[in-house]
């Protein structure tokens, strides 16, 4: 098994993100349609399922699209496509998370895949992402990836009501093994 699929492997096990009962709750908007972007072996899209959204779930990965497809055959409420956060055609939703995937965007489409996500998002819907930090470890060795200051991410958040941004800091360990310094959001945030 090599890395990629060691690490989709143990993500089948892993828990959903505690932010998304809240998120759930938090949602405003009359229909149900989830962006699950990045969305790696499904884990969040398929308790969106058994909550009665339609789930659109897109992934660069081939390895998660085997995943996805299998695991969601069937479902009439499922899309999956393989793809990046720059070329995905978004339709109406009313919430779209990136669960540790955004910081994989490439920088200089970041504008566009945000204007996509305005356009996306109906009035009472939510976000749910992981921003990372300018200070991430990552941002060392990848200086290009796509991070921001706090500041940067309360102005880009400002049209939203923000309902959660805790900042994580510290070193905590990766799904694929091994840890790194963690400086990254997660945030909770309604249009
Ligand atoms: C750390 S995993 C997170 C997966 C899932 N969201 C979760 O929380 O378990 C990051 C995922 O982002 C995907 N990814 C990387 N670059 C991407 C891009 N440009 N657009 C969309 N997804 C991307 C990877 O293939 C991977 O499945």
């Amino acid at each position: 098994m090599n890395k990629a699929q060691a690490y989709y492997h143990a993500s089948l096990n892993a828990p959903i993100r505690p932010a998304l009962n809240k998120v759930v709750n938090a949602n405003q908007a009359v229909e149900k349609v989830a962006i699950d972007c990045g969305c790696g072996v499904g884990n969040e899209s398929a308790f969106l399922l058994e909550q009665g959204y339609h789930v659109h779930g897109f992934d660069t990965s081939a390895i998660a699209a085997d995943i996805c497809k299998a695991r969601f055959a069937g479902q009439s409420h499922y899309q999956f496509t393989q793809c990046g956060f720059e070329a995905f055609n978004y339709p109406q939703s009313s919430l779209i998370m990136a669960n540790a995937s955004l910081y994989f965007c490439e920088k200089a489409k970041f504008a566009q895949v945000w204007q996509a996500w305005q356009q996306s998002l109906q009035s009472g819907g939510v976000l749910l992402v992981d921003f990372l930090e300018v200070e991430d470890e990552w941002l060392q060795t990848s200086p290009d990836m796509l991070a921001f200051t706090e500041d940067e991410l309360r102005k880009l958040l400002q049209t939203f009501e923000i309902l959660t941004l805790k900042e994580i800091k510290g070193i905590y360990p990766l799904r694929a093994g091994g840890e790194k310094f963690w400086h990254s959001f997660i945030v909770v945030a309604r249009k």
